[in-house]
């Protein structure tokens, strides 16, 4: 908690930076009173955020965190750690309050209309309507008009079960003006019959009058308010021991026997079995731990293989696993993945074991997997970040014992390739600093941003991703955990990316992405591979650019110096900054580096040296052919 006012300044940075090299400025209007939503402009530089709701637990079904975390499509924990509940399996009392994360950007639901919310989706069950599930499970944080905007194809009065609705919850992300003022969350939060405004302000710890400056003075019952906050309100929970109604309702839905299933199939996994959790939902739905390397994964598959009995078994709890997130993704059918690929035909091969494949008119990335879909999965279904890849859904072949994760298809490809393969086009100074920053923000998203941490372990220029703006994604969670701090056994990366201490002791921690990362940067900056041919690694030589007086360092700056970059005379403080900034990412000792947050704020000054404010970026060109 010692680190929260850098947390703090570095969100504020990270907009900040976003702002500059995105110049775009825009009134932030908020008016009100609205029933569709809150309007937004598109290009408002702040947008996406992640932000808060205000939510109460409430009798009969949102009495734990398991349920209310299903409902927002994020883990218990998520919500136990910022709303001060010590343990994610509390038993919760009707009235309780708690603040739930929530990704909030904003959308064009049509034509006409841009407004700011956070879509979050519902299977409908029996008897949902929106505006129950409006008014009584999301408590008016959203409308049922906004709601029938949202779903232009659904008929209000006709839902048919099982079909998928998004609820647009209402949330804004704050101006720049509100930042400069230290204004990092507006929370969304439904006035109550029974508030006022000053004891709505004494809960957050704000002065009633910035509440009003934002919300107008005109405030209703039902409506939902955004309070702007520094840091999020330290809420006082009543003191109740976990127990009872939990363990009640798992065995009032029969759930034992799931239980006892599970322990059955995972018998000799039990070691390796990290976290076990049981989910109600009417059908049987159970979470295997997750192992503790891919070798043993695949290790148990084989052995699942020998006999047909525990095949099946296994099938069972893997599709146990993945069905947790059925939900949130798109479901695709093996048939469709077969006539988008060609039947996986040779050229629809991008590389390895992913596919390019078109299905409705939508290009889609399609890689085939094994068994062990299910770490990505549960990764990418915490993480929602322009700068990751995103995954649009997943497909299971039986018969193929296989399963598919589908994402977004990014039109450019790897930075790799444009790197070290493309001969005809370089990447300009430009692009490549704003790749820097881009991964650099991804990182930072998935090392603060996320609960429990993630590390993505495989961090490398053939997992970086362009669109078709030259931005960049991170791909490939395939090897990323949570956690920090863990010890694997069997060792996994890229030679040459791979930060020592990881190889020496199996250390796993956010500080080797940052080794990867620089070695990213070097690649950047000198054109050259991580590792050559003859296996020397590149960020070997590195920290001994910088040394010697200011000739020497010329010499060897201009030696080491991507040719191409001196064609175009880029700024060479521009580029010392970031070789400045490599060399400390790929310091030997873990705790000397910079954390991902210090890095963004270093790059983004670096980036500020390079640009003229008064242009903008995007309709730069972002290659120069030779
Ligand atoms: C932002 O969008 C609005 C309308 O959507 C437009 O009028 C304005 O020019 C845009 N601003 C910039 C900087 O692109
Ligand atoms: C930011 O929002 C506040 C409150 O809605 C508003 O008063 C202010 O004008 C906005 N500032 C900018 C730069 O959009
Ligand atoms: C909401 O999300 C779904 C899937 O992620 C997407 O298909 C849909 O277009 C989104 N709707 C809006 C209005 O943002
Ligand atoms: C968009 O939605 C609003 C609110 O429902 C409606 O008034 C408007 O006519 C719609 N515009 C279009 C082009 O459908
Ligand atoms: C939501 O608002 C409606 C009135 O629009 C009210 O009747 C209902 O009780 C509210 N729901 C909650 C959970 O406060
Ligand atoms: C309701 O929807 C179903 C299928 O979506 C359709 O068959 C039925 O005719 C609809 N009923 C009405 C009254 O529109
Ligand atoms: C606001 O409500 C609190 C209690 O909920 C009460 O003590 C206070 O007097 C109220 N203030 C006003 C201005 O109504
Ligand atoms: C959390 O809640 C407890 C119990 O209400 C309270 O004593 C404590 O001060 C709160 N804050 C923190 C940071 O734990
Ligand atoms: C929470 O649940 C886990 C299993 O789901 C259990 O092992 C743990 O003891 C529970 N914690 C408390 C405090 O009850």
């Amino acid at each position: 908690m010692s680190t929260k006012p850098k947390y703090v300044s570095s969100a504020l940075l990270f907009f900040l930076c976003y702002h500059l090299f995105l110049h775009h400025s825009q009134a932030q209007i908020v008016s009100r009173p609205v029933t569709e939503g809150y309007t937004c402009t598109a290009n408002q530089s702040s947008y996406p955020c992640q932000t808060y709701v205000f939510y109460r637990a409430s009798a009969p079904d949102f009495l734990d965190l398991g349920s209310i975390g299903d409902l927002f499509s994020v883990s218990r924990f998520m919500i136990s750690k910022p709303s001060n509940i010590s343990s994610s399996n509390a038993t919760l009392v009707p009235g309780q309050r708690l603040l739930i994360p929530i990704p909030c950007s904003c959308n064009s639901p049509n034509a006409t209309m841009t407004i700011s919310y956070a879509n979050l989706s519902v299977t409908i069950k029996s008897g949902d309507t929106f505006f129950r599930l409006s008014s009584r499970s999301f408590q008016n944080l959203t409308t049922y008009q906004s709601v029938e905007l949202v779903n232009p194809d659904l008929v209000a009065t006709n839902l048919t079960i099982g079909v998928t609705a998004y609820f647009p919850i209402f949330c804004k992300c704050p101006n720049r003006t509100q930042l400069q003022n230290q204004v990092n969350y507006l929370i969304s939060y439904v006035f109550q019959p029974s508030d006022n405004i000053s004891a709505v302000a004494s809960l957050f710890g704000v002065q009633a009058k910035s509440i009003t400056d934002v919300n107008g003075n005109n405030i209703q019952p039902f409506d939902t308010i955004f309070v702007p906050v520094t840091q999020l309100p330290v809420l006082s929970q009543p003191d109740v021991t976990p127990s009872a109604v939990t363990s009640v309702k798992t065995e009032r839905k029969g759930l034992i026997r799931g239980l006892a299933i599970g322990l059955g199939i995972t018998g000799f996994l039990l070691i390796l079995v990290v976290g076990f959790s049981i989910y109600r939902d009417g059908k049987l739905k159970k979470r295997v731990g997750r192992k503790g390397d891919e070798e043993k994964e695949n290790q148990v598959l084989y052995r699942s293989k020998q006999g047909s009995k525990k095949s099946k078994e296994m099938e069972v709890s893997l599709m146990a696993d993945v069905s947790d997130c059925l939900d949130k993704y798109r479901v695709f059918g093996i048939e469709d993945l077969r006539e988008a690929t060609n039947g996986f035909r040779e050229n629809s091969l991008i590389e390895g074991s992913v596919y390019r494949g078109s299905i409705n008119g939508e290009l889609y990335a399609i890689k085939k997997m094994k068994w062990n879909a299910y770490e990505e999965l549960k990764i990418l279904q915490k993480v929602n970040h322009g700068n990751l890849v995103k995954l649009e859904g997943f497909c299971i072949d039986h018969e193929d014992d296989c399963c598919y994760l589908i994402y977004e298809f990014v039109e450019n490809g790897s930075l790799y390739s444009w790197l070290h393969e493309n001969q005809n086009e370089k990447l300009g100074w430009k692009t490549r600093l704003r790749v820097a920053i881009d991964v650099a923000n991804g990182l930072q998203y998935i090392h603060e941003h996320t609960r429990p941490k993630v590390v993505h372990k495989d961090v490398k220029s053939s997992n970086i991703l362009l669109d078709s703006n030259m931005r960049a994604k991170i791909a490939n969670f395939g090897l990323a955990k949570t956690g920090c701090n863990a010890i694997t056994m069997h060792i996994v990366g890229t030679q040459g990316y791979i930060a020592p201490e990881y190889l020496a002791d199996g250390v796993v921690s956010t500080k080797m992405d940052v080794f990867s990362f620089g070695v990213v940067l070097l690649e950047l900056v000198s054109g050259k591979p991580a590792i050559d041919e003859d296996g020397n690694v590149l960020w070997a030589g590195a920290g001994r650019i910088l040394e010697g007086n200011e000739e020497e360092k010329a010499r060897k700056l201009h030696e080491w110096v991507d040719r191409e970059l001196f064609l175009e005379s880029c700024s060479m403080e521009s580029v010392v900054n970031v070789v400045t900034v490599a060399i400390a990412c790929v310091h030997r000792d873990p705790s000397k580096r910079p954390s991902m947050v210090d890095i963004v704020y270093a790059l983004c000054k670096s980036d500020d040296l390079f640009f003229d404010i008064s242009d903008d970026g995007s309709s730069a060109p972002p290659v120069r052919a030779r």
